[in-house]
């Protein structure tokens, strides 16, 4: 008999939250039914702000972080978009953390290093 290791892609579930609540939108990353990451968006209006991301300890360092970003870029890129870059992964120091939101676009403000922001682009997908 054949044995063989089957990884299932991981997926999205839109979670936003409740109608009242819909300009929040909360997404888990997915390998076969086990969360492995989240992303939290929040719909500000002028701007879509990234409230959280996270991707569980044990997956990280895999390109898990990098599809969830790609996966919201995808989503909203269209739109200004803005976190606060603070980690909470003492392995990840701040410094590398912005360089990782730099690979998406996103540059810290002159008046805040750790607000960043993503210029609207109107060449993204969504
Ligand atoms: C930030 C976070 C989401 C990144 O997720 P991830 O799945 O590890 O990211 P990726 O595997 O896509 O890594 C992308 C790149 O980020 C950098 N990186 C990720 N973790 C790193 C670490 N511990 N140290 C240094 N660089 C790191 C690397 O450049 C990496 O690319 P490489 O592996 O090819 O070198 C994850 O570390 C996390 O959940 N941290 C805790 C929560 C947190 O602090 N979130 C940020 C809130 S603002």
């Amino acid at each position: 008999m054949n044995v063989y290791i089957k990884e299932i892609p991981p997926t999205f579930i839109d979670e936003s939250i409740a109608p009242r609540d819909s300009h929040i939108h909360r997404f888990h990353l997915m390998k076969g039914e086990v969360k492995i990451g989240k992303i939290v968006v929040v719909d500000e209006k002028q701007s879509m702000y990234i409230q959280e991301v996270d991707v569980v300890k044990n997956q990280r360092r895999k390109g898990y972080g990098t599809m969830i970003m790609e996966f919201a870029i995808e989503k909203y890129g269209k739109r200004k978009m803005s976190l606060i870059s603070a980690s909470s992964d003492s392995k990840f120091s701040e410094s590398k953390l912005k360089k990782f939101y730099n690979k998406f676009g996103f540059k810290s403000r002159k008046d805040d290093q750790d607000f960043m922001e993503r210029k609207a682009d109107p060449y993204s997908k969504a």
